[in-house]
């Protein structure tokens, strides 16, 4: 169980607004009562912030911002003393065009060593050397002056302006992320989890993207910097893991990620983006432990992150049942029915913490946290509203500073206004509103980790029960986790399902009633045998 900090949101410390490494050490036993082992920190590095630090200008330091390196030996030391494990976020697709390389770059002639750690490339009749778009909106390539002003190459950023993509083609890029992993390796990092794995080679002569071809994603050498990153922490004492950010096709592309020599872990984006409908989760089920198996690998599971609409929003859109969109939501937008998007979460999260492999969850999704999707646009700092054109409002609402206490300034994340203003229900979703009251998502969230790890459901196996053998219509989910006692139910329908009398129920994302599992409801059962 894996539990992703995002360190601007999780607590303050100094009152900046702007959350910390001092604030996290503080509140790690939040993580221990809730009962994760690990946790996975986004980027704290030192960044202009063009990206919520993404961007990053230095890859072996901590920005102010969130402290210094010796709160960040603080915070692992402590971490440890818990029991949890620390993971770090590696960015090896792009720097900050902050990075002392790309100034470098930048005051280089075409042609040069410097030059050539980044993707610069002469223009073609006049406009960009090709015809590739930046995940933000607008173009991938941005024009650079000349050292002696005149207009000249291109540079390639399949994210924003400030992101320049790196040359995986040097060795020296090579050789220089070796260093950086073995630099927090060495402070006692227990892994890493690669941002835009998929991203770090391009097809040779960097084609026009046409049709289903997506020449920047996905390209087989990418697969040659993780065998030799799986050699190098191999080499380290201890269990230190890697976990691949790959947005890619199929399930059988994401399972080459974590090949025996590669990877040990990959986000399963396709199980976040399956509509809530039972017969295609139970496929995406299905077909993430097949590609996971068929390669030795433990599957992972994951519903909500820093980049998408959080799960207690999304499943209360109206099309949840068919589409899944992880657009922003803002003002003017259709507003999600919270009610029903959380019961859904509350169901989808029993479900998935109930499926073998790992699962990711992102901060405040045990509190019911709602994505804020009334935040105004002016305070919107995702650089995705701006390069978009202002059609897709990007993800800031879910990276709202999350809150600890009822009352108080932000809520108890820190003694300044947080640099996100937060929606006003947080405050009765604070965790001192939820520890110890029975029926709450942080109790539940507890309740399911704690009988996952006493079953030891994590490494079982599945085996599907018919519905309709038991008395369930088709969209019921049901499974067994084998030689676990434990039978997983999840109520996808529109009408309530009887359990069976005397049931023993373990856990349920819901009250239930009369021993009834309503709409939107997911529970665990003891199953003798
Ligand atoms: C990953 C991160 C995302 C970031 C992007 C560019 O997808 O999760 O937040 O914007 O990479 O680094």
């Amino acid at each position: 169980m894996i539990y992703q900090i995002y360190p601007r949101s999780w607590a303050d410390s100094d009152g900046d607004g702007i959350g910390d490494l001092a604030g996290i050490t503080s509140r790690l036993d939040h993580l221990v009562d809730l009962g994760v082992d690990a946790v996975w920190l986004s980027p704290f590095y030192p960044s202009p912030q063009h990206d919520a630090g993404y961007d990053v200008a230095d890859y072996r330091n901590v920005d102010p911002l969130f402290g210094t390196l010796d709160d960040f030996d603080r915070l692992v030391e402590r971490a440890h003393d818990l029991e949890l494990r620390v993971i770090v976020d590696i960015v090896p697709n792009h720097t900050s065009s902050d990075h002392p390389w790309f100034r470098e770059a930048l005051d280089s002639p075409p042609g040069s060593l410097e030059r050539g750690r980044y993707i610069f490339r002469d223009g073609r009749d006049g406009g960009p050397p090709n015809n590739w778009t930046s995940r933000f909106g607008g173009p991938a390539w941005t024009r650079v002056p000349e050292p002696d002003r005149t207009a000249g190459q291109w540079y390639l950023h399949l994210f924003d302006v400030s992101q320049p993509d790196l040359d995986w083609t040097s060795p020296e890029v090579h050789q220089e992320f070796d260093a950086i992993l073995r630099f927090w390796l060495d402070r006692g990092v227990d892994g890493f989890r690669v941002d835009v794995a998929h991203g770090l080679a391009k097809a040779d002569g960097l084609p026009d993207t046409t049709g289903d071809s997506l020449p920047m994603w996905d390209q087989p050498e990418v697969h040659d910097v993780y065998r030799a990153w799986r050699r190098l922490v191999d080499t380290y004492d201890g269990e230190r893991i890697l976990c691949a950010e790959a947005w890619v096709e199929s399930g059988e592309a994401l399972a080459h990620y974590i090949r025996p020599d590669e990877m040990h872990q990959s986000f399963n984006f396709n199980f976040l983006m399956t509509p809530w409908r039972a017969d295609l989760l139970r496929a995406t089920i299905d077909d993430s432990l097949r590609h996971a198996a068929a390669v030795g690998a433990p599957q992972t599971w994951v519903l909500s992150n820093h980049d998408v609409v959080r799960h207690a929003t999304r499943l209360g859109r109206a099309d949840a049942t068919s589409v899944v969109d992880t657009s922003g939501i803002g003002i003017g937008d259709p507003q999600p029915d919270a009610q029903l998007g959380l019961r859904r979460a509350r169901a989808a999260t029993t479900l998935m913490l109930a499926l073998p492999g790992s699962a990711y969850l992102y901060q405040g999704e045990e509190l019911g946290l709602p994505d804020a999707t009334t935040l105004p646009d002016a305070v919107r700092q995702d650089p995705t509203w701006e390069r978009s054109g202002h059609t897709d409002r990007g993800r800031d609402g879910c990276r709202v500073p999350v809150p600890w206490s009822s009352e108080g300034p932000s809520l108890g994340f820190g003694p300044g206004d947080p640099w996100l203003p937060q929606p006003v229900v947080y405050a009765e979703l604070a965790p001192d509103r939820q520890r110890g009251v029975a029926g709450s998502t942080f109790e539940l969230y507890r309740r399911l980790l704690a009988v996952r790890r006493e079953r030891r459901l994590g490494t079982a196996r599945i085996a599907w029960v018919d519905p309709t053998t038991v008395g369930m219509g088709e969209d019921v989910l049901v499974f067994d986790l084998v030689g676990r006692e434990t039978r997983v139910i999840a109520n996808l329908g529109a009408w309530p399902v009887d359990l069976p009398p005397d049931s023993d129920v373990l856990a349920a994302s819901d009250v239930l009633e009369d021993g009834r599992l309503r709409p939107d409801m997911a529970a665990w059962l003891h199953a003798a045998g």
